[in-house]
């Protein structure tokens, strides 16, 4: 069976032959797998696997993780880990027999000192160094093995401007430091050209919501201005100096502005620098962005955009907002479909290779394997696409692209652990996740067959629209017909644009009375409760009539 539009002479078949023998090839050229999955301690990896094995113990884990740093001392350690694990069963088997201090387990013998020690060892694991010249040495062991890297300044979702400011300037200092660094490092062919043209050393990823306290939806227009202010003097220095800048993309709320950021960057600098952006393909519209980043890459940038092709960092996150609001979810919730939707856009990025510059950015091997398979049939060179994964995850994996000569670049974290704290976290949830590669792979050691083997889900599934689910009641013993009616989804354009026509048409019409309604009828109330517009408190929305008893009762 063809797919529609597509030249290529081969079927779907032989093209799922050749993922799968590379996808075995790329598993095996990884060589032991699971001793060399975690540079943790010995208690990370017995805490983690106990996690994966126990829900409720890892919830409070990464709770834990996550106040650790900001903890004021040992005192605030140990009450913390006391309220967090209270009744949560403990990996107290772990204790028997072994060395004390570096040993034993949460519970009442913890010390806090053991636990700082080993929560910075989890850090260490996936963050590259503390500061910029921390991190340069392993970035340059990362060149020498034969990886490219993108650094990333850790922090995001600043709440301030100083913060913002902060931000910017340091994320500056990072790509000046990997610009001098690098300049030095031994040629490396495969990692400095493509198909287009030469590919810079240096390559900074900027998180969008540490740019600007207001990049989110309803302070759409300051948040994107301030984001390019702080960013221009940062692709200025790109510019001059042949690096790139990657724009990542984080929460639903801030996809489709972080486009328009990625959109008034490439207006600014039609000739460069590189810029990139990132596709999560976890997303239900991400194919419908893809197709509208493409021709745009193609008209506006000299250089074509790099599209990094992820699957999404925030799953657990998105679903569960969505879900607490009543919202339809922005995100597919198989895995199975974010997986058929991968391979999708992997197909679009490929078939456009030239127009943009493909990076398939997984630890999966069968989604790695799907993409070059596919760009070898459609004639493409191997250094047409680039294989993109983090550091510290899936280290086989790194190993098996490398040995077999593919273009490896390594998303590389810097910074300082409180800052990296959700990052972290990110990670953790990841290698734990029920429905992750890694953790099948190298933590359970899973048949390879069933991992490499198709999503099995149609593009035309893929297409589905997901219907809300409403919320349910707020008792589940006492079951009612009455559900809430979800708040407006002032994140989407439409609801924000119904919002804004509404309050205009609203002005000649404010001060209204609101009285108690009892069977269909109006009644006089003594109390009134005033609704005041908070942002211009002299005006007065509503005055509402307050039921006491008697009218309850009726
Ligand atoms: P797999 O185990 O095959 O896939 C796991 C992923 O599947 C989850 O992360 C989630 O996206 C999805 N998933 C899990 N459960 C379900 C479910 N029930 N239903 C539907 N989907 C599900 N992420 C960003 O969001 N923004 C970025 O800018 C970004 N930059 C990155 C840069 C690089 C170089 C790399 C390697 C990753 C980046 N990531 C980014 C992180 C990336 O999204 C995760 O590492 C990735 O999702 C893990 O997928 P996988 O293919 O490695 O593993
Ligand atoms: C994250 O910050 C890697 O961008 C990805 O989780």
């Amino acid at each position: 069976m063809r797919r529609k539009n597509e030249e290529v002479t081969v079927t779907e078949r032989d093209l799922e032959l050749e993922v799968q023998a590379l996808a075995r090839r790329i598993a095996d050229a990884g060589g032991d797998q699971r001793a060399r999955v975690y540079r943790m301690s010995w208690w990370s990896e017995r805490v983690l696997a106990w996690a994966m094995a126990h829900p409720d113990f890892k919830t409070q884990l990464f709770r834990l993780v996550d106040v650790l740093p900001a903890c004021r001392d040992d005192a605030d350690v140990l009450r913390h880990i006391e309220e967090y694990f209270e009744g949560v069963a403990a990996p107290k088997a772990l204790d028997v027999g072994i060395d004390v201090a570096e040993h034993v387990p949460f519970g009442a013998h913890i010390s806090a000192g053991v636990a700082r020690r080993n929560v910075l060892r989890m850090a260490h694991q996936f963050i590259a160094g503390a500061s910029p010249a921390d991190a340069l040495p392993a970035l340059e062991r990362l060149w020498h093995r034969g990886e490219a890297a993108t650094v990333d300044l850790l922090g995001e979702k600043t709440v301030t401007d100083a913060e913002a400011d902060r931000y910017a300037d340091r994320a500056k200092e990072l790509l000046e430091t990997l610009v001098a660094g690098s300049a030095g490092w031994p040629e490396r062919p495969n990692l400095e050209r493509d198909p287009w043209g030469p590919l810079p050393r240096a390559n900074l990823s900027v998180k969008p919501t540490a740019l600007s306290p207001l990049f989110s939806p309803l302070t759409a227009a300051e948040g994107l201005g301030d984001a390019l202010a702080r960013l221009r003097p940062i692709v200025a220095l790109a510019r001059e100096a042949g690096a790139t800048v990657h724009v990542d993309t984080e929460h639903d709320e801030t996809k489709d502005l972080t486009f328009e950021l990625v959109r008034a960057l490439g207006a600014e600098f039609p000739d460069g620098p590189q810029l990139g952006c990132v596709v999560q393909a976890y997303r239900r519209d991400s194919f419908d962005d893809l197709r509208q980043l493409v021709p745009w890459s193609a008209g506006a940038l000299r250089r074509p955009l790099q599209i990094r092709l992820v699957k999404g960092a925030y799953w657990d996150q998105e679903t569960i907002v969505a879900r607490s609001e009543g919202w339809p979810a922005p995100v597919f919730e198989r895995k199975a479909e974010t997986d058929a939707n991968y391979e999708r856009c992997a197909r679009l990025v490929v078939d456009h290779a030239g127009s943009v510059r493909p990076a398939i950015a997984s630890h999966n091997v069968r989604s790695l394997a799907y993409a070059v398979a596919y760009a070898r049939q459609r004639g493409l060179d191997t250094s047409a696409l680039e294989l993109q994964l983090l550091y510290g995850m899936a280290e086989p994996v790194h190993d098996a692209l490398i040995s077999m000569g593919l273009r490896v670049r390594v998303y590389a974290p810097v910074g300082a652990l409180v800052p990296g704290m959700a990052y972290l976290v990110r990670r953790l949830l990841e290698n734990t996740s029920n429905e992750s590669f890694v953790r099948h792979r190298f933590a359970e050691g899973r048949d390879l067959d069933d991992l490499i083997a198709p999503s099995g889900v149609s593009e035309l599934d893929l297409e589905l629209v997901p219907q809300p689910r409403p919320v349910g009641a707020t008792d589940p013993d006492k079951p009612s017909p009455f559900v809430n009616e979800p708040r407006a989804e002032l994140r989407r354009p439409r609801p924000r644009a119904r919002l804004a026509a509404a309050v205009g048409a609203a002005h000649g019409a404010l001060g209204f009375a609101a009285p108690v309604v009892v069977d269909g009828r109006e009644l006089a109330t003594s109390d009134e409760l005033v609704s005041i517009d908070p942002a211009v408190p002299s005006t007065v929305v509503c005055r509402a009539g307050l039921a006491g008893p008697a009218e309850a009762d009726r």
